[in-house]
C-alpha cells in the first residue's frame, strides 16, 4: 500500500471564538478540538503525522500529547494553503498520499476518514474533497460541479457569486493528494481573493486543469464534519456531542432518568445498569461501576467509583475512588485525594480530602475529616473535626479499627488513635490514644438551678434604670 501521511491544520487563531485562546484548545465534552481530531486519525497508522502550529503553539503541541507527532510551524496566518506548505519540511522524499484535515472539526470519526482513504485509493485517484450537503450552506466553501456532475472547484463563500453561493454542497475542509501534486500546486496558489489568503481550496482547479483525476465524496452526516468557528457553533456541536454520548451510554445499559439535564464527559466509562438521576455531570476520567445510583445534581470530576456505590442528591466528588457499595450524601464534598473502601458512608455535610476511610466505617453528619488514614469499622460521629493545619504546615490523623468517635470531637493532628479507643463526645484529644482505651476531657458538668430567672430579673432591671 502507499505511505500515508496526515496534515492537520491547527494554526490558527479563530478570530469568530473572540478567544484569547487558539480554537482548537477549546474543548468539546471536556476534551480540546484538536485531540479530539488527532484521535480519530491515529487508528490509520499513518506513517507521517504533521500538525501545523502557530498561534499559543506549546499549549497546543502540549494537548497533542502522544510520541511520533511531528509539528510544523506557520510564522503568519496567510491561508490554508500557505499551512499545508508550512508542513512540506517533513514530507521531504515522501511518496504518497496526504490526508489533509482542520483542527476545527471535532466530530470526525476513524470510520468515515478510512472510508474516504479508500475510496480515493480504489479511484487512484490524484485529489479526492469530502463534502456535504446543508440546509444553510452558511460561510463554507462551496463544491462547483460540471454538468456530468465532475467536480471543477471550490469557491469560498466570500468570493462567491449568489449563483454558486447558492449552491448547498460544501467543503468540509477534509482532503487526500498525491504528495507530489500536492506540493507542486501550492507554489503555484495565489493570494488574489476576497481574504488575499493563499487558499488550499484552489489545487481543486488545478488538478481539474491538468487533467489529474479528481473527485469529490459526498459524505452523509453533515454534523460529523462540521467547523466550529464560533462560540454558537461549539455549544451547538456540544448539544449534538452530548445528545450522541448520552445515546451510547443508553445503549451499553444505562438509565438516565431524564437524559437531557445530564452531562457526560467523553472520556467517561459508566457500567451496565447504573442509574443517573437528573442534573448530573460527570466529567474529567471518570469510571462509574456498574449498578450505582446517583441520585441527582452531582458534581463528580476524576473519580473511579466501584459497583453498587450511591451517591445520593448533591453531591461534588473530585479526584477521588469510592469502592463497591459505597454511599455518599446527601450534600457530600469528596475534595480530592480521598479513597473510600467497600461500604464506607459519608453523609450530609461532610467534607473529606486527602483521606483514606476504611471499610464500613462511617462518618454520616457534619464532619470535616482531612489528611487522615481511618481504619475500617470505625464511626465518626457528627461534627467530628480533624485538625489537620496549624498555619503552617498540614499534619496527618490516623484512626485505627473499630474506634468510635463521639459527636464534637475535635482531633488535633498529628495524632494517633489505636484500635478499638472509645472518645467521649465532646473531647479535644491533643495525644495519642493507646489501643482499647476510653478517652475523655475532665471538665465535671456544673449545674447552678435557678440560674435562668436570676439572670432574666437583673437584665429587666438594668433595663428600667437606663
Ligand atoms: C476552510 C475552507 C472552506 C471549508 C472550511 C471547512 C479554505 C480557503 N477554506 O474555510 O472551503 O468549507 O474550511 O471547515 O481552505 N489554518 C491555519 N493557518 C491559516 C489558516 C487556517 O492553520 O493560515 C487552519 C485553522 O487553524 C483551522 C483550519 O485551518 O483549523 C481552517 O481554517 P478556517 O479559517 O477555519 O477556514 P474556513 O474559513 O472555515
Ligand atoms: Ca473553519
Amino acid at each position: 500500500m502507499e505511505p500515508l501521511g496526515v496534515i492537520v491544520l491547527a494554526a490558527g487563531l479563530g478570530k469568530r471564538m473572540r478567544s484569547e485562546q487558539a480554537k482548537v484548545l477549546h474543548l468539546l465534552a471536556g476534551k480540546p478540538l484538536l485531540s479530539r481530531v488527532v484521535s480519530a486519525i491515529q487508528p490509520l497508522q499513518p506513517d507521517r503525522l504533521v500538525v501545523v502550529v502557530g498561534h499559543q503553539a506549546d499549549e497546543v503541541q502540549r494537548i497533542c500529547g502522544q510520541p511520533g507527532i511531528r509539528f510544523a510551524t506557520q510564522r503568519e496566518r496567510r491561508g490554508t494553503g500557505d499551512a499545508v506548505r508550512a508542513a512540506q519540511g517533513h514530507f521531504a522524499g515522501f511518496h504518497g498520499d496526504i490526508l489533509i484535515t482542520c483542527g476545527d472539526t471535532p466530530l470526525l470519526t476513524t470510520e468515515t476518514l478510512a472510508r474516504f482513504l479508500d475510496g480515493h485509493r480504489t479511484r487512484h485517484a490524484t485529489l479526492s474533497v469530502l463534502t456535504v450537503e446543508l440546509e444553510d450552506a452558511g460561510q463554507y466553501g462551496r463544491v462547483m460541479r460540471a454538468r456530468d456532475r465532475q467536480i471543477v472547484k471550490i469557491v469560498e463563500a466570500r468570493d462567491a457569486s449568489p449563483e454558486e453561493r447558492a449552491v448547498r454542497e460544501i467543503n468540509t475542509g477534509i482532503y487526500c493528494v498525491n504528495a507530489t501534486f500536492l506540493f507542486t500546486a501550492l507554489e503555484r496558489l495565489h493570494p488574489i481573493n476576497a481574504q488575499a489568503e493563499y487558499y488550499l481550496t484552489d489545487i481543486v482547479a488545478q488538478a481539474v486543469t491538468a487533467g489529474l483525476s479528481t473527485q469529490a465524496v459526498l459524505t452523509a452526516d453533515p454534523h460529523e464534519v462540521e467547523g466550529v468557528n464560533s462560540r454558537e457553533e461549539l455549544a451547538n456541536m456540544e448539544t449534538t456531542r452530548q445528545a450522541q454520548l448520552r445515546r451510547h451510554w443508553m445503549s451499553q445499559g444505562v438509565t438516565l432518568e431524564d437524559p437531557d439535564t445530564v452531562y457526560i464527559g467523553e472520556e467517561v466509562i459508566i457500567g451496565q445498569d447504573t442509574v443517573i438521576g437528573p442534573n448530573t455531570q460527570l466529567k474529567g476520567k471518570t469510571t462509574l461501576g456498574a449498578r450505582c445510583r446517583i441520585d441527582g445534581s452531582a458534581y463528580i470530576e476524576n473519580c473511579l467509583i466501584g459497583d453498587e456505590a450511591h451517591i445520593q442528591f448533591s453531591c461534588v466528588l473530585r479526584n477521588s475512588e469510592l469502592g463497591e457499595a459505597t454511599v455518599v450524601g446527601p450534600f457530600a464534598h469528596l475534595r480530592g485525594e480521598v479513597v473510600l473502601a467497600p461500604h464506607a458512608e459519608i453523609g450530609n455535610f461532610v467534607e473529606v480530602k486527602r483521606s483514606f476511610i476504611g471499610e464500613h466505617t462511617k462518618a454520616k453528619h457534619l464532619s470535616y475529616i482531612g489528611d487522615a488514614e481511618i481504619g475500617r469499622n470505625a464511626n465518626i460521629g457528627a461534627g467530628t473535626i480533624t485538625c489537620n493545619y496549624d498555619g503552617f504546615k498540614k499534619m496527618k490523623t490516623k484512626i485505627g479499627d473499630r474506634v468510635q468517635v463521639g459527636s464534637d470531637t475535635t482531633l488535633i493532628a498529628p495524632i494517633t488513635i489505636h484500635d478499638d479507643v472509645y472518645i467521649a463526645t465532646a473531647t479535644t484529644v491533643r495525644q495519642d490514644v493507646p489501643a482499647g482505651a476510653l478517652v475523655f476531657n475532665s471538665r465535671d458538668q456544673q449545674v447552678r438551678e435557678g440560674w435562668t430567672a436570676a439572670k432574666r430579673a437583673k437584665e429587666a432591671a438594668r433595663k428600667k434604670g437606663e
